[in-house]
């Protein structure tokens, strides 16, 4: 009896500190532990579903408003079913070398990781600006892996289309073309672009969509043949109103469809004019569930990075384009309801 009761207060224990705490629901803003019970630390998120297990990428940042630049790299973690994820250290690491592009104390945001069935090659593409010079630089970084979870070696560093680029993302089609969308034109219009077949330089082929929009934060999804965009205003670190998009053709026309946010974050009461208090960074189709898609936000932190949250909630497509609607608490049975995740209410 004692020893029972010895086990059951270690087991309550480890699971009041987060250590063997197992997940199954998602909750948007609050601190979201890994397996060793440290929260998640990969902001700006780009994930990739590989032979059967999701990989979270995004910036490692640290504590204070140091960690508004990049000190350590990006950061990797694993999953089967999206609760719950194990470190996988640093996919990336920044550099020592004073004159390498990703010396630390650059900005690397945004990473985002597509893998090429032909090379057999993982590819990361990120926001990059050089040391010291703020965020004159907007470059895009390049790095190639063997292996999805790393290292990583950056190959180099350059303005795509030989034009500016901040925010960014990319997204695979179904003919495998790869596309790199990124704020342009000192963020007043977004860019995008097809990149060659090995995904490793633009193709030459772009075009120029919502033309000074202000649009950053890119993130797309595709379903039943037509493009889905969500992206947000241009208001640095501080939420603004997030913005939707659809499209039959990656290249445009894109046509606005307004702000997809539907309710309110009760930790710091901000609605659809804030986007919960967060900014748009990926979407994420569920493998193995029809037409299901996460919308992935940054509850940024600036004054103390390290702790920015994470808002996912599920995408919901409505007659006229996409719905967000906040929840404390939810889990992929949401999607099993197909009444849920096809609204008619807007
Ligand atoms: C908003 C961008 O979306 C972020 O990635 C970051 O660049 C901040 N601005 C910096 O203010």
């Amino acid at each position: 009896m004692k020893i029972a009761h010895i086990v059951l207060s270690i087991f309550a224990l480890s699971v009041s500190n987060g250590l063997c705490e197992t997940r199954s629901a998602f909750e948007p803003g609050k601190i979201w532990l890994d397996n060793n019970g440290v929260h998640i630390n990969a902001h700006s998120a780009g994930l990739l579903f590989h032979e059967g297990t999701y990989y979270w990428f995004g910036e490692h940042k640290i504590e204070g408003d140091a960690g508004n630049v990049a000190h350590v790299g990006v950061h990797v973690y694993a999953s089967k079913d999206l609760y719950n994820w194990s470190d996988e250290g640093i996919a990336l690491k920044v550099s020592d070398a004073p004159n390498s592009d990703i010396v630390k104390g650059c900005i690397i945001e945004r990473p985002k990781v597509i893998y090429n069935a032909k090379t057999k090659k993982f590819v990361m593409w990120f926001h990059l600006e050089l040391k010291g010079k703020r965020y004159a630089a907007a470059r895009s970084g390049v790095a190639v892996a063997d292996k999805v979870t790393g290292p990583y070696t950056f190959t180099n560093s350059f303005r795509p289309d030989n034009t500016m680029a901040r925010d960014q993302t990319l997204f695979v089609d179904d003919d495998n073309k790869a596309y790199h969308l990124y704020a342009s034109e000192d963020n007043k219009t977004l860019h995008i672009s097809l990149l060659s077949d090995d995904y490793l330089q633009p193709s030459g082929k772009n075009v120029r969509v919502f033309e000074n929009r202000m649009m950053e934060a890119p993130s797309i999804c595709k379903r039943k043949g037509k493009y889905y965009f969500i992206g947000s205003g241009c208001t640095g670190w501080a939420p603004n109103a997030a913005r939707s998009a659809v499209a039959d053709n990656m290249f445009g026309p894109w046509v606005e469809t307004g702000n997809p946010c539907v309710g309110i974050n009760p930790e710091n009461k901000m609605g659809p004019e804030k986007t919960f208090g967060g900014q748009s960074t990926y979407i994420l189709p569920v493998q193995g569930k029809p037409d299901a898609f996460i919308a992935l936000f940054d509850l940024w932190r600036p004054k103390n990075a390290i702790d920015g949250r994470y808002i996912w909630l599920p995408l919901q497509f409505t007659e006229t384009g996409l719905k967000v609607e906040w929840m404390d608490k939810w889990d992929l049975s949401f999607f099993d309801c197909p009444t849920q995740n096809v609204s008619k209410v807007r």
